[in-house]
């Protein structure tokens, strides 16, 4: 069988792009360990809000000082729908929903999270100071665009720290 050189060339291109595709993906998943999360964390979506986890939503401070906020999803809000964190500290948020998939984007930041029922998503980042809207990213349902928040950032010398938690409940 004749294949023209053209056909060829661009036969051993393609092959060579898919082996790229592939090893790259492999040197990610088994050198770097790099997956998409899955089961980390269960929830159960009816018993959410009662859950220790998620009992005290808002910011909070574990046995070592870390922050964290905690937010639960469901239509068409988020609670809380305020926040005041410091600027420039690790926050540590912690979500999940009590009904569908929503989609927490905390705007102009890297701050972003599909939120799943039955499924606590979690990401830590800082930002710096200023009043940031919290928008639904995810079609929730016929009040989607309603569903926001605010997150105020304010300098660390302006900001109150709530009392340690006696023990971190993760
Ligand atoms: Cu929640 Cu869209």
């Amino acid at each position: 069988m004749n294949i023209d050189l053209y056909e060829r060339i661009w036969m051993w291109g393609v092959a060579v792009v898919l082996a790229v595709f592939f090893a790259s993906t492999a040197v990610a998943a088994l050198g770097h360990g790099i997956h998409p999360p899955s089961h980390i964390e269960t929830i159960d979506p009816a018993k959410a809000l009662g859950d220790a986890r998620f009992r005290k939503r808002g910011v909070s401070m574990d046995a070592s000082g870390r922050l964290h906020a905690r937010v639960v999803g469901l239509m068409f809000t988020w609670l809380p729908a305020e926040m005041t964190i410091p600027a420039d500290t690790p926050v540590t948020f912690q979500l999940t929903s009590i009904d569908v998939i929503h989609g927490y984007q905390i705007v102009r930041t890297n701050g972003q999270t599909m939120v799943v029922p039955g499924y606590v998503s979690q990401f830590t980042t800082q930002f710096e100071a200023g009043d940031y809207l919290v928008t639904c990213n995810e079609y929730c349902g016929v009040g989607h665009h309603t569903m926001a928040a605010k997150l105020h950032v304010v300098p660390q010398s302006q900001w109150r720290s709530p009392t340690r938690e006696v023990a971190d409940v993760r």
